[in-house]
């Protein structure tokens, strides 16, 4: 098992990544569970899967689990549902000193932060996260969320959990183009801040896309370590340190948002092409070498993931692409900071992006 520290003073908290988390939950809970009865939001996907062995382990410890479980999809990161959760945690007279437990991907660790931020003004939570996403970056680092009418996460706080329990067993039930969608995030960490994960991403990328063991724990663990680190220099992003973990973001969330924020392009993929672009970018822009933008291309394409807009095929304009990017809500001042690239490896804010100039280059990768 790796234990990763996310250090935050007077809010410290663990990250186990191991196999058999969820079977050995209560133990692995400890102190965290002071009452008889431990919440559990979780969705229907997730409880078919795992509700059993994580009952069972409170059961055998003279627990008893209550579950609340939701519709999977991004659609229970909203008003109503938030609502139904919160009642229920009051309906289950949680208090300020308990812990709720989030046992799901990011849908449910975000919507289940949220609700624990809120109720009693601020009850305790653990994340078991579920899938390979919310393992390496939703479950870390205290973003919690919901969805408004004007945008995706726009009404949330800022909420730690006490504990992160990352099971990989629990990766094996997950569809495979969800695992290729968390691998984005994994890969993101080697391309912004770590050259040598990068390269050891190139080589072992499709190991962990086929869940071998040693990869996955290798990828998951590095992954959480990186988290870790930028959020315990940089918290709440202020400082800019943590705003690099948004690498591929900006550009995504314009491709999401022309597709719906629907299947079409789930949020990894949305990133994925996303870092391409910021490659291709910074390539233009003589940051970064052609060579270096291809080779980041190619290690994406190599976990099966999209690395062409073109092939989205979009009818809309670049400059339609850049206009979804002026209801980003890293918007400062009237200006986007974009994460680009000094080099793989190197990646930093910049704050002085033309957004005429950004249209310009997506309407020529629109055409491939
Ligand atoms: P998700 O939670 O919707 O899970 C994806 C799908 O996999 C769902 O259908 C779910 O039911 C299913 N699933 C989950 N675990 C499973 C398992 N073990 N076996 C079988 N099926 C399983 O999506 P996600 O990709 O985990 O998270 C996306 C969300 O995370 C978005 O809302 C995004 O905004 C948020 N996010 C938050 C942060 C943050 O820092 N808080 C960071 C990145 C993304
Ligand atoms: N996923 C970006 C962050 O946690 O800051």
């Amino acid at each position: 098992m790796s234990v990763t520290r996310v250090e935050l003073a007077g809010r410290s908290y663990e990250v186990c990544v191991d196999g058999g988390l969820l079977a050995d939950f209560a133990n692995q809970c400890g102190g965290l569970l002071r009452k008889k009865v431990v919440p559990i939001i979780t969705d229907r996907n997730v409880a078919e899967k795992w509700r059993e062995p994580v009952e069972q382990s409170l059961r055998d410890a003279g627990h008893e689990a209550e579950f609340l479980v939701l519709d999977p999809g991004e659609g229970a990161k909203s008003w109503p549902v938030l609502e139904r959760v919160v009642d229920w945690l009051l309906d289950h007279e949680v208090e300020r000193g308990d812990h709720i437990v989030a046992l799901g991907g990011g849908v449910i660790g975000d919507l289940t932060g949220f609700a624990a931020a809120i109720t009693k003004r601020g009850c305790g939570f653990i994340q078991a996260p579920t899938t390979l996403l919310a393992q390496v970056d939703s479950s870390v680092g205290g973003k919690t969320a919901i969805n408004a009418k004007a945008g995706k996460n726009l009404v949330g706080a800022f909420h730690q959990p006490s504990l992160v329990l990352a099971d990989l067993d629990s990766l094996a039930t997950l569809p495979l183009r969800e695992v290729q969608a968390g691998y984005a995030e994994v890969i993101k960490y080697g391309i912004l801040g770590d050259r040598d994960f990068f390269e050891w991403c190139e080589a072992n990328g499709p190991k962990v896309i086929e869940g071998e063991r040693d990869a996955l724990e290798h990828a998951v663990t590095e992954s959480v370590k990186a988290k870790a680190r930028i959020v315990a220099e940089d918290e709440r992003e202020t400082t800019g340190a943590r705003a690099l973990l948004n690498l591929g973001h900006t550009f995504g969330h314009a491709l999401e948002a022309e597709t719906g924020f629907s299947d079409r392009l789930l949020h990894g993929e949305g990133v994925a092409l996303g870092m391409v672009l910021a490659a291709r970018y910074s390539a233009r822009r003589d940051l970064i070498s052609q060579q270096d933008a291809v080779r980041v291309a190619r290690a994406i394409a190599a976990s099966g993931l999209p690395s062409e807009v073109s092939r989205l095929s979009l009818t809309c304009s670049g400059g339609d692409l850049a206009a979804h990017m002026l209801h980003d809500k890293k918007m400062d001042a009237g200006t986007l900071p974009f994460v680009l690239l000094r080099d793989i490896g190197e990646a930093f804010l910049d704050k002085e992006v033309s957004l005429e100039d950004v249209g310009t280059f997506l309407g020529e990768q629109l055409k491939g």
